[in-house]
């Protein structure tokens, strides 16, 4: 019988659940991109949470090369962590997170969605004021070394 051949692999990134084998990659770009980041077992603890998602842009042959951490909180989804690693970025890929993250809150009728973000981080604020988010507080000295944060939130209904 002759052999089909095969589908060539699909190499368009993807926006799929981060899973405990994807872990290395994702602490690695913790690391990365933040001051003060989540450890593998903190991340590995957010797969284990049932109020948790995090999902991620898979672009092969790389793996996962950027991801978001959001929790679901009553009617609101919080975003906790979003990165993209260095290498990769300015290619959409927090921009299709992002959008999984607004579709992820439209299906689940959740009112909005919140974040906190540095006021110096400029390239964040950027992304998201691209989906309508808008800064509804201010919390003092927010973060470990002082920085205020900026409470951002984009209604979904
Ligand atoms: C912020 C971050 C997640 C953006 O990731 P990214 O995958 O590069 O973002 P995208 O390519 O999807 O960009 C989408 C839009 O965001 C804005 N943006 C992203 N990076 C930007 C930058 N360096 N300067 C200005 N605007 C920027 C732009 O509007 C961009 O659209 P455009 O490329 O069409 O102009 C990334 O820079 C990062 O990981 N930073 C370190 C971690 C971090 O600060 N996370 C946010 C914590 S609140």
């Amino acid at each position: 019988m002759a052999s089909e051949a095969l589908p060539p692999p699909c190499v368009a990134p993807r926006v799929r659940p981060v899973t405990l084998e994807d872990l290395d990659q994702v602490a690695a770009l913790e690391l990365e991109s933040f001051s003060n980041p989540f450890a593998r077992d903190a991340l590995a603890s957010e797969l284990q949470r049932s109020w948790a998602r995090v999902l991620g842009v898979d672009a092969p042959p790389h793996g996962i090369v950027a991801f978001v951490d959001l929790w679901l909180v009553a009617d609101e989804v919080h975003v906790i962590n979003v990165a993209t690693a260095a290498r990769h970025r300015r290619r959409g890929h927090a921009r299709a997170l992002l959008q999984a993250v607004l579709d992820m809150a439209r299906v689940r009728r959740c009112a909005s969605v919140l974040l906190e973000v540095r006021p110096s981080n400029r390239a964040a604020i950027a992304l998201y004021e691209r989906f309508g988010f808008a800064v509804i507080a201010t919390r003092p000295r927010y973060y470990d070394d002082g920085e205020d944060a900026l409470v951002m939130t984009a209604k979904v209904r």
